[in-house]
């Protein structure tokens, strides 16, 4: 395992800053917060913490609108705090690892005041600028997200500015030598205060087409679809012109220590999700495959799901798997509370690094927030976009604001939160939590889930059952999709014992040719 990088065997955990832990009773998440709370990941058993932005920011877009790269909002604290935070999670053997917002800044960055008060301006170049469209309006028909045009137009100097998100969020220009430098001057400023890697935002999103060509119709746009998905963003994204870039970016990284990781989020079909990887791997180490959440909840399709990735992969790729993140519907809300349970097995035995996001190890759900309750700016413009209920506080205990805040927490919590809080699930041996930790605690021990050959397994019956092997060790997972019990055949004789369920009390439970499955069990057996 020692010969394989860290972030190989690691289980990654993505903490939301601004909901994780308050410190100071302002109702929102510091890093001081998630310091008193680093005994609790080690506990849980993570390898590594995505943080999200907490970088000086107008929180246009909750930090992903950054004013300056290099200092941390005072809302999350200090450097100092950062430094302190760094420091005991490396001493507990936990590695850190950064949001790095690349594509675009806040319209408050200092280089974005500077791009836009003269077309001569030394940094205009820094930002992509065009011309009214000769016929008038907007130089060209690309669309932002979450909806309306990617142009802006900017009074002052008499031309458009391009943001492929919310026009306070105006799109770097990865064209130009200068803006590489800075950028890589920021990394280089986190790699040597020691963090261990970054998540890369909108990876796919750093180049557009050098020519500006309209985006061609979405011929499979439904009404009933969101706005963005009206055009196929064929031009304004997904350029073959980002490989390089994300090479150079890998340059920065090898020039520390340690395997320093690059992670891309990249919303892509397979077969372009994987171009990512870079020729020869010199891209991100690991694109996010996002793909566990909208695949169809059934064996046979999630079964494609796994051979068409592992299958998609470049010689030598290693795979990632995310359940979950703070723009999605929360897992436990898409499948339920047991199956959500069978989701965590899932995620937890399948080849490559599973990311987790926080409150997902307790079975948190998605918050339903009241329309005078709504803090993100993507659902105040279109309804039904809001990411606020997947983003709400982690419940620590039964107290009124869940130990999260003493002040008023930014986001109401669910009213369930006592029930399925950290306190409450810890003591209970059955609980979602337990359940989590036991798998990672399995998983570190043993290498052929994390490391091991992934082999679908053919049964009779509706499961999903698969192999990991690894060094002559092998276990066997089938898990129940279902609500209703199965039972599940083998063509062989797979004489093994329980290790883990999703079920207490079914641990040591001997299996030869057939398991009886409850309705949304799942199981790791281990061969004897
Ligand atoms: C992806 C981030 O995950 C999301 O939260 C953000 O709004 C957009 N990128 C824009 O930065």
């Amino acid at each position: 395992m020692s010969e394989r990088p860290w972030w190989q065997h690691a289980v990654i955990y993505e903490i939301y800053p601004r909901s994780f832990q308050d410190t100071n009773g302002d109702g929102v998440g510091d890093l001081s917060g998630i310091l008193e709370r680093v005994d609790y990941l080690a506990w849980l058993g993570v390898d590594a913490v995505w943080i999200c932005p907490f970088y000086p920011s107008p929180m246009a877009d909750f930090g992903y609108d950054v004013a300056d790269y290099v200092g941390i909002d005072p809302l999350f604290g200090t450097l100092d705090d950062f430094d302190r935070l760094a420091e005991a999670l490396h001493r507990r053997g936990i590695r850190i690892i950064l949001d790095f917002v690349p594509n675009h800044t806040s319209d408050k960055h200092p280089w974005f005041a500077e791009a836009r008060s003269s077309r001569d301006s030394p940094k205009r170049d820094w930002y992509i600028w065009r011309d009214a469209h000769p016929g008038g309006g907007a130089p060209n028909n690309w669309q932002s997200f979450p909806v309306g045009s990617a142009w802006e137009f900017d009074e002052a100097t008499g031309q458009y500015y391009c943001h492929s998100f919310l026009a306070t969020q105006p799109d770097l220009n990865w064209r130009n030598q200068s803006v590489r430098a800075a950028m890589y001057d920021v990394l280089r400023f986190w790699l040597d205060r020691g963090v261990d890697g970054f998540r890369v935002d909108v990876l796919w999103h750093l180049i557009k087409d050098a020519q500006f060509r309209d985006d061609p119709p979405n011929p499979h746009f439904r009404d009933k679809d969101p706005p963005h998905l009206r055009l196929l963003p064929l031009h304004s994204a997904d350029q073959p012109e980002v490989l390089p870039i994300i090479a150079e970016m890998r340059q920065v990284l090898n020039g520390y220590p340690g395997e320093r990781l690059l992670i891309g989020e990249i919303y892509l079909p397979l077969e372009r999700l994987v171009a990512y990887y870079g020729p020869n791997l010199t891209g991100a180490h690991l694109p996010f495959n996002f793909n566990l959440m909208w695949v169809d909840w059934r064996p046979a399709p999630i079964l494609r799901l796994i051979r068409d990735y592992e299958a998609a992969l470049p010689l030598g790729a290693w795979p990632s798997w995310v359940l979950g993140n703070h723009d999605q519907r929360r897992v436990a809300s898409r499948l339920g509370p047991a199956q959500d349970r069978v989701a965590m097995m899932l995620l937890m035995t399948l080849r490559g690094t599973p990311t987790l996001y926080y409150g997902d190890e307790l079975g948190l759900k998605d918050v339903p927030i009241q329309q005078h309750e709504m803090r993100d700016p993507f659902g105040l413009v279109v309804p039904g976009q809001g990411r606020d209920p997947e983003r709400t506080s982690m419940p620590w205990d039964e107290s009124q604001n869940g130990g999260f805040t003493t002040g008023r927490p930014w986001l109401p919590l669910g009213k369930d939160h006592p029930a399925i809080s950290v306190d409450v699930q810890k003591r209970d041996p059955g609980s979602m939590l337990n359940l989590t930790r036991a798998l990672l605690a399995l998983r570190r021990r043993e290498p052929s889930l994390s490391l091991g050959d992934w082999e679908p397994l053919a049964v009779e019956g509706d499961a999903l059952a698969y192999t990991r092997t690894a060094g002559g060790r092998r276990f066997i997972i089938v898990l129940n999709l279902d609500t209703a019990p199965k039972a599940v055949g083998f063509d062989r004789d797979l004489a093994g014992a329980i290790e883990l369920s999703t079920h207490p009390g079914r641990v040591g439970e001997r299996i030869s040719t057939r398991i009886e499955l409850r309705g949304d069990e799942g199981v790791i057996i281990k061969p004897t």
